[in-house]
């Protein structure tokens, strides 16, 4: 099959651009996040220039990787997985183009205006008011494309990986709209309409579902969708995958306030969140074992399947990370935790172990097929990525562990006249080591996903190539 007739059937052409999207931005994003690890090992790699310092390029890194790689690599997996099962073209080839050059355009005013300065201070919600509001035309046609199409679809039923897209669309409209009301000043500068708790609970609200709906919902229609394909058997129960739904959607959006225990929040809010949090932990390990079930009989697959291998560590690391997290939003817990690298550890077992490892077997899987070919250009090079990536996550979330607990104990630690036992200096010269095992995963993660790059290249190219040939052929 050449590219000429699978793209008569379905829209290819605009997975095929967000799947190279994803590539490139989890290249240049990943990057940014070994370059400011390089930073907190040795500060001179900030280059003692404004747009360069820490302060800077963290909201540009956060920004690239979920924006620009998490959500590029969703625009892709939606966009293929609503045609293949809702047996139907994407609607409208316009208004899918232009979500794509529209879903860039936004990246690259992140890329540009956060190294300035420009930034509305709220985290994840850093874009300035006028991109902010181009970032949502963008996002509405998104949400026309996806949902005509699944009502123009010619299957009886809507597969269950559509609803979790479904959700992830609608969910992060109302979010990002909400959380960005305020009152421009000019173009690059505006006041949010909320202050005080109230602007901090709004933020929290956001941030924590941007986590369960950007990092998460839209991850679990990836998952419905490429681990049954890749296993080659059904989803382990449907009826599950119902609960599942209904339950992680209703719970998720109360768990906000975790993250300002022992701030000017209400008492009951910040025990409502806690409370709420530690019910999340059913509906996610619900998923995650639905998902893990459905390689029964067929685990003997991971022997030989790196794709499988990627899918399936990446729920395992799902299951960690929603673990993790509960106990994290117990007050006494989140104590010792809060602002500590026990923080960053648990985001980045999310992130890389659960977004990451899922959008590569995800990409993997889908690039021979958009770009017609068999399989990829190496499956030795997707083995090696997968232990690159397992021992950049390792070595990132092993650290940060041991580096927050270190933190939490010494900052609370003290003498008997009570006065602290520990200067900051000293808990930021205990935590250096672990800087520097965070920066070596980082750069084994960042060497996985070049490789991914370089696969990905070679796969296209091989496709271009035969392709030139048959038209020769034919000419
Ligand atoms: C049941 C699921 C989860 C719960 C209850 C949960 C809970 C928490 C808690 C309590 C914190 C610390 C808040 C603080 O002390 O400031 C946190 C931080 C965070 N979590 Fe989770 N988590 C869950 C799953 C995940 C997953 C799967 C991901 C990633 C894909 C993730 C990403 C994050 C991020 C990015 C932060 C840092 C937010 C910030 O302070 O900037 N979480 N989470
Ligand atoms: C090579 C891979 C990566 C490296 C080396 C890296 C490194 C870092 C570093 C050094 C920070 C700042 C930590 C601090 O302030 O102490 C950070 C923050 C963050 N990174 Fe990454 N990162 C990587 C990949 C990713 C990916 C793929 C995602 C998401 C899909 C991600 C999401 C985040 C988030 C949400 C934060 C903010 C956490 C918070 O505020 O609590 N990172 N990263």
């Amino acid at each position: 099959m050449n590219s000429a007739t699978i793209g008569q059937a379905y829209n290819y052409k605009v997975v095929r651009q967000f799947v190279v999207a994803t590539v490139v931005w989890g290249v240049i994003g990943m990057a940014m996040g070994v370059w400011i690890a390089s930073q907190l090992v040795w500060p001179e790699m900030n280059l003692d220039l404004p747009w360069s310092t820490f302060g800077r390029l963290r909201p540009l890194h956060t920004s690239l990787v979920i924006f620009g790689f998490a959500g590029s690599a969703q625009f892709a997996a939606s966009y293929y997985a609503v045609q293949r099962t809702c047996q139907v073209r994407l609607y409208s080839d316009t208004l899918a183009a232009f979500t794509f050059w529209g879903w860039q355009s936004v990246i690259v005013i992140m890329l540009i205006t956060l190294p300035l300065g420009y930034t509305t201070t709220k985290e994840y919600a850093e874009i300035e008011f006028a991109g902010a509001v181009w970032m949502a035309v963008v996002w509405v046609a998104y949400a026309i494309v996806f949902f005509t199409t699944v009502v123009r679809r010619k299957s009886q039923h809507i597969y269950v990986g559509n609803w979790f897209f479904g959700a992830f669309i609608l969910v992060i409209a109302m979010l990002h709209v909400v959380n960005h009301l305020s009152i421009p000043v000019d173009w690059f500068k505006s006041y949010p309409v909320y202050s005080g708790a109230t602007d901090a609970m709004v933020q929290w609200w956001y941030g924590h579902n941007a986590v369960g709906f950007f990092l998460t919902t839209g991850f679990l229609g990836m998952m419905y969708y490429f681990v049954p394909k890749q296993v080659g058997r059904p989803v382990y129960s449907y009826r599950l995958s119902i609960v599942h739904f209904w339950a992680l959607i209703t719970l998720y959006i109360w768990a906000g306030p975790h993250h300002l225990h022992y701030t000017a929040l209400p008492d009951w809010a910040q025990s409502l969140g806690m409370a709420m949090s530690l019910i999340l932990l059913a509906p996610s390990w619900g998923g995650m074992i639905n998902g893990m079930m459905t390689l029964s009989g067929a685990w003997h697959k991971l022997r030989t399947d790196p794709i499988l291998r990627f899918l399936v560590l990446s729920l395992a690391f799902y299951g960690m990370s929603t673990f993790e997290g509960p106990m994290m939003a117990i007050k006494t817990v989140n104590a010792l935790s809060h602002y500590t690298d026990w923080t960053i550890g648990h985001v980045h077992a999310g992130a890389l172990g659960w977004v990451a490892m899922i959008t590569f077997g995800a990409i993997y899987h889908m690039v021979p097929k958009v770009f017609g070919r068999e399989q990829m250009y190496s499956v030795p090079l997707i083995n090696l990525h997968f232990w690159l990536a397992t021992i950049g996550t390792v070595l990132y979330i092993a650290s940060m562990w041991v580096n927050g607990i270190t933190q939490g104990l010494m900052w609370r630690a003290v003498n008997e006249d009570g006065t602290l036992t520990y200067s900051f200096v000293e808990a930021l010269v205990a935590s250096h080591p672990g800087f520097v095992v965070r920066f070596a995963g980082g750069v084994f993660f960042l060497s996985g996903m070049l490789l991914m790059a370089y696969n990905t290249w070679r796969t296209v190219r091989v496709a271009d190539e035969r392709l030139a040939l048959s038209d020769a052929r034919i000419a």
